[in-house]
């Protein structure tokens, strides 16, 4: 069903589909305030009169104005608040004028409503067809000011989220400053929440931590430039009481890249506000008369099926409503990557022995990572110079992938657009494109600096750099890299045009999508994948351009349950781009089965980064089987419901159950993962897959005798056997880090 609008005595705005409710209200000063998010629920002016009725908080409170004592917002559920205005807690908007505070007052004038938000590459924003969604559009006004607020609120007909955003427009004759423009979030009439972020820093992304709300503010952030490794944009308010499979919980996440806050604040009687958006600190765009500033989307999401099922809203939203169209349930091309087969050491030969290993065992797509460009034999140079390494490749970038093309494969090429090397060509003629104040100490990272992409002049000249590559490629994929956080946050160009520095983080991201938008405009069928550093741009923004996005550095199985498990609260399967790579492990060092790795990697995108040429008969064949495996698989990766069964995190710590449901339901992927062995592993034998078909029989790949849905729901999943002593002959998990998939057929 469309998403519906029920305008109630012309003061509550009631946005509902089949499944979720959102209601805002106008407050008696007729500013918004918020009422509901949840459940569907019939609204009538009547069942909500008592709910918008306002009782004044006693002890100390400050009023709006001498005209009402009764009324204070510093109690109120709000859609977009302002501090210091009778609220004492951190307010969504602010803005100066000189050095003068401005006290915002926006006031209720209209509402409008459409039914179509087309994607445009312009900018990373959700997307729905016409019919598919409701558009919201409240028109608010401060005319003491001069300033108009648009607040936006998008439903679809197929989702829980609701997505909100602004639009501030200066309508006076004098310029401003907006020092603060978060997307907004939801106030909440309780604090009984645990607040859930996804943290950690470079090879150990997005692990899931979890604490408690109290009366202060419990807050993430990041003011690196990008959204980060250290912490997520995607956060979570789980019901206290909940669990992985049930109790309440919100979802919040910004479809953006760069600096982002977010944060719950629990104020004196226990009510909390959760808002998201552009970190405030460092933030100052200035509002000439007559412009306009958008703030990015911030997608929030509800689940009454605990952080799983929360989860799956999240991942069906992101892949209905944020991934490109076309490769959405697309199958994406399983990839040999040469950086961890060769690093920079390599040349034409290596690279085709490669190349061809590949193809052998079903290989699509041969990726050529880092090394192959400018005079680049280790990570201090020639970034900027995006032309071919001659001395590598005597017949030329194009020749060689023809080579590539010959052999009956796709091709990629590794790209780090955003980055310079103080030993660059680029660099010598234009010194002034390094993001820094001129003439002054400035901090490298991976021996590289970064481009000023709030200069649309450098945006362009990486353009023709990579289209002419592209063009003479025949490119199929890029990799995009971004490999060092921003320092001493400084465009000479905005200097040079006037515009306050305060601006710079935003307009280097909106530099990144443009670049995105002019490729994808040009190029429309090159996958681009996503990366920096590994996992530290994993956000919404990157996903509206890239499909899929390089998920950790760290490819050891066992690390990748821990930073999957994480990622995949927030982000489709899809989306995670997973090698499987050689052992020992390069990041931790660690040996773990061919199986593990590849049983690990295929939920998500699978491809491969190890040297087949020095691979035996037998690791090849088996190699040949997964790719062949996962093509059968994929469907379910690409459209399939994702399940949480254990996690490291609420289980027993040693085991990981993970299960795909196909989108038709015949199938499930089973993957279950035991870390260490243990002597009485027995102990934890059976587990419940609740979301099977109870009247039907499920076959399960490698055992003789199918089982009923009804058994598998609530007597349980029999686990592999393992080895402990007594168990040897039949044992399927024997040593550490096993484990096994099983597929689970849907039989009638
Ligand atoms: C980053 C990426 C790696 C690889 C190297 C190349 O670390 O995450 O996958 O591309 O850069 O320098």
């Amino acid at each position: 069903m469309r998403p519906l609008l029920n305008v109630i005595d012309n003061r509550i705005f009631h946005l509902h589909n089949d499944s979720v409710s959102y209601i805002l209200y106008l407050l008696p000063n007729n500013q918004l305030g918020h009422l509901y998010y949840g459940p569907r629920v019939t609204a009538t002016a009547q069942t909500l009169e008592a709910y918008t009725k306002l009782e004044s908080k006693s002890g100390g409170t400050v009023h709006f104005s001498a005209e009402n004592t009764m009324f204070t917002l510093a109690d109120q559920l709000q859609e977009y608040p302002v501090y210091g205005t009778s609220d004492f807690r951190q307010g969504a908007i602010a803005a100066t004028r000189g050095d003068a505070p401005l006290y915002l007052n926006f006031t209720y004038q209209g509402f409008a409503e459409s039914h179509e938000k087309p994607r445009n590459l312009a900018l990373p924003a959700s997307f729905g067809q016409a019919g598919q969604v409701t558009v919201l559009t409240v028109d608010l006004a401060d005319a003491a000011h001069g300033l108009t607020l648009q607040q936006h609120y998008a439903m679809f007909d197929d989702s829980a989220a609701v997505v909100r955003w602004q639009t501030v427009t200066n309508v006076g004759d004098a310029a401003l400053t907006l020092t603060r423009a978060l997307s907004g979030g939801l106030d909440l009439p309780t604090a009984d929440y645990r607040f859930v972020q996804l943290s950690g820093n470079w090879a150990r992304e997005r692990h899931v931590k979890s604490r408690p709300l109290a009366q202060g503010t419990t807050a993430i952030e990041s003011q690196r430039g990008a959204s980060s490794h250290q912490q997520n944009p995607y956060v979570a308010l789980q019901a206290a009481d909940g669990t992985l499979q049930s109790g309440e919980a919100f979802g919040f996440n910004l479809i953006y890249s760069g600096n982002f806050q977010a944060s719950a604040e629990v104020n004196e009687w226990n009510q909390t506000r959760f808002m998201i958006g552009l970190h405030p600190d460092q933030f100052a765009w200035r509002l000439d008369p007559t412009t306009s500033f958008t703030t990015p989307e911030a997608v929030v999401t509800y689940s009454n099926a605990g952080l799983a099922g929360l989860s799956r809203t999240n991942a069906d939203f992101v892949r209905n409503h944020v991934i490109a169209p076309i490769w959405r349930d697309r199958p994406r091309p399983v990839v040999l990557n040469s950086w961890e087969a060769a690093y920079f050491d390599f040349d034409t030969e290596k690279l085709l022995k490669l190349a061809a290993a590949g193809k052998k065992v079903g290989i699509d797509c041969f990726v050529l990572d880092d090394g192959w460009f400018g005079h680049r034999d280790d990570d201090r140079s020639s970034l900027g110079d995006w032309q071919v390494y001659a001395k590598k490749f005597p017949h030329g970038i194009d020749g060689f992938a023809q080579s590539i093309h010959d052999l009956g494969l796709q091709f990629g090429l590794w790209f780090e657009p955003e980055m310079i090397s103080p030993r660059s060509n680029l660099i010598a003629v234009h010194p002034d494109w390094v993001v820094a104040p001129p003439h002054e100490r400035r901090a490298i990272g991976r021996n590289q600096y970064v481009l000023d992409f709030a200069n649309p002049a450098v945006v362009d000249n990486l353009f023709a750099q990579m289209s002419k590559v592209i063009d003479a490629t025949h490119l199929e994929y890029i990799k995009w890299d971004m490999n060092r956080n921003i320092t001493e946050a400084y465009s000479q160009y905005l200097a040079a045009i006037g515009r306050p520095q305060g601006e710079f983080f935003h307009r280097y991201i909106q530099g990144v999508y443009r670049l995105y938008a002019k490729l994808l405009t040009a190029y429309p069928d090159v996958l681009i994948e996503g990366c920096a550093g590994g996992g530290g741009r994993f956000d919404l923004g990157i996903l509206f351009y890239s499909p899929q996005i390089w998920v950790s550095d760290d490819s050891d199985a066992v690390e990748r349950l821990k930073i999957q498990t994480g990622t995949a609260l927030g982000y489709p399967l899809s989306a995670m781009s997973n090698h499987v790579t050689a052992v020992p492990n390069g990041q931790v060092n660690r040996t773990t089965p061919l199986e593990t790795r590849f049983n690990v990697a295929l939920f998500g995108t699978l491809g491969y980064e190890l040297d087949l040429t020095q691979e035996p008969q037998s690791v090849l064949d088996a190699i040949a089987a997964q790719i062949r495996l996962y093509k059968k698989l994929q469907p379910l990766v690409l459209t399939g419901d994702f399940h949480f069964l254990r996690t490291l995190e609420d289980g027993e710590h040693n085991t990981v159950a993970w299960a795909i449901e196909a989108a038709d339901h015949s199938r499930i992927a089973f993957g279950f993962y035991r870390l260490l062995a243990n002597p009485d592993g027995n102990a934890v034998d059976r587990l419940r897959l609740p979301f099977v078909d109870s009247q039907a029989s499920y076959s399960i790949s490698g055992r003789a005798v199918p089982v009923s849905g009804a058994v598998l729901k609530h007597l349980g999943l029999r686990l592999p056997y393992e080895f402990n002593g007594p168990n040897q002959a039949v044992a399927e998990l024997a040593g550490d880090f096993q484990s096994k998939l099983l597929i689970l057929t849907k039989e009638g």
